[in-house]
């Protein structure tokens, strides 16, 4: 018999310092209407040397864990298109520095955006199998093109924690999904290079191509089910992407619903969107945790909504793999999440000239035997990178 699995409790990381995408504008010579109005960006987050992807992921998950947690997850599934290392994951510095149960395995899981939505899949699946036990998914990356690039205001970091267990208190995830893959260079990153390479016009037409395909086939599968759909959340690398897609869904013409339906069903989900972008727009994209914050943003931000709503989960991993998931809202899902704690990190922000933003960006950890100490923790309470020691990285907490 089928069990009731999904998102119990989301966290958030986001890095202290950010640049406003204003002073950017000005900086680069370009209209601030275009960062503000025609991209949607107006803080973009800036990571220190010291936040790489495992230090903002163990910030992120340590704000929801309890010990009961630590002792019942089983699988820590670390999603990042920003990983340092070909071999070791990044999970496994996670379990130690949360302290989780030393019987529970973690690894990473790569498919640029869309790792964590599949990492939340397989992680409903075992807990389907074990209702007793748990699965954290977390997503950490740090999104770069380089500077002054058409690419740069798009930038952003952070980590979103997920805990998936039976029972859930936010999201009941459901099994049916949508997906569709499609080998394209619209944005890639080979190994050897520490900023995406990236078409930048086409892999917003390609988002909004594979959006389509998948909307269609779902009309196909169950047009019904599709319509009792209250809000569309989307992967947002910036918030006017999202708005493109559903604007180009709405253009389409539909073999299976008729114009009016159609016109209904997507005008719920416009008017419910802008709740979905408040908090992307003051961090940028997060690339796999990009439509975790839309969510989290969409719980705090939406007043219409209600437990029994179902939402649609639209993940995009450019390469490319798309996929529309669904789930319920649980009754308790305002309660679950803390908004509080959400909304701290915003309060705690500085602002970084842009002569400071450029010097951080173009810092990099040394790649050679020579033991660094990286920091001493300069970003206010957590964990941060300490040391590197022949190659070794060491992290340490400060409170
Ligand atoms: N006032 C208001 N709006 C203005 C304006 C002004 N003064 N000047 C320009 N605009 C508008 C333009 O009309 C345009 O709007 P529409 O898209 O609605 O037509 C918008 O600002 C952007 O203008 P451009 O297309 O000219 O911008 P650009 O060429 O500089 O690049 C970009 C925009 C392609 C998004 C670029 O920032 C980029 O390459 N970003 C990284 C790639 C990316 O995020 N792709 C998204 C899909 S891939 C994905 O989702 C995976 C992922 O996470 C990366």
């Amino acid at each position: 018999m089928s069990i009731t699995v999904g998102i119990d409790k989301i966290g958030l990381y986001i890095p202290q310092h950010y640049v406003d995408t204003e002073d950017l504008a000005n900086a680069r010579g370009v209209d601030p209407d275009k960062y503000l109005i025609g991209i949607g960006q107006e803080k973009m987050a800036v990571p220190l040397l010291e936040q790489d992807i495992v230090a903002l992921a163990a910030n992120a998950a340590k704000e929801i864990l309890t010990d009961e947690d630590l002792e019942t997850i089983d699988q820590i599934i670390f999603a990042t298109e920003s990983s340092f290392d070909f071999s070791k994951a990044s999970a496994i510095y996670l379990h130690e520095l949360l302290n989780i149960q030393p019987y529970a395995k973690g690894y990473e899981i790569k498919q640029a955006c869309y790792g964590t939505t599949a990492g939340i899949q397989s992680a409903c699946d075992y807990v389907q199998l074990r209702p007793q036990r748990k699965v954290l998914v977390v997503s950490a990356d740090i999104a770069r093109y380089g500077l002054d690039t058409s690419g740069e205001v798009t930038q952003g970091a952070g980590a979103v924690a997920i805990l998936i267990t039976a029972n859930p208190s936010i999201l009941a995830i459901n099994q049916e999904s949508i997906s569709v893959t499609s080998n394209q260079f619209d944005f890639w990153r080979p190994h050897y290079s520490d900023v995406a390479l990236v078409d930048g016009p086409f892999s917003t037409q390609l988002y909004q191509d594979l959006y389509l395909k998948v909307m269609e086939r779902f009309e196909e599968v169950d047009a019904n089910y599709l319509q009792t759909i209250k809000a569309m959340v989307f992967h947002l690398p910036f918030t006017k992407m999202g708005k493109k897609a559903l604007d180009k869904y709405a253009e389409s013409k539909s073999n299976i619903l008729d114009d009016k339906t159609k016109e209904n069903m997507i005008r719920v989900w416009q008017n419910i969107y802008p709740a979905s972008t408040v908090l992307n727009r003051q961090v940028g994209n997060l690339y796999t945790g990009s439509l975790y914050l839309s969510l989290i943003s969409l719980l705090i931000f939406a007043e219409e909504l209600n437990s029994g709503d179902v939402l649609g989960l639209f993940s995009y991993g450019s390469g490319a793999v798309a996929e529309l998931i669904t789930g319920i809202l649980q009754p308790q899902y305002l309660d679950a999440l803390d908004k509080n704690m959400i909304i701290a990190h915003f309060d705690r922000r500085e602002k970084l000239s842009i002569e400071a933003y450029e010097e951080i960006f173009s810092q990099s950890l040394t790649t050679t035997e020579e033991v660094v100490e990286v920091s001493e923790g300069t970003d206010g309470e957590g964990f941060y990178l300490s040391r590197i020691d022949a190659h070794r990285r060491y992290y340490a907490y400060k409170s």
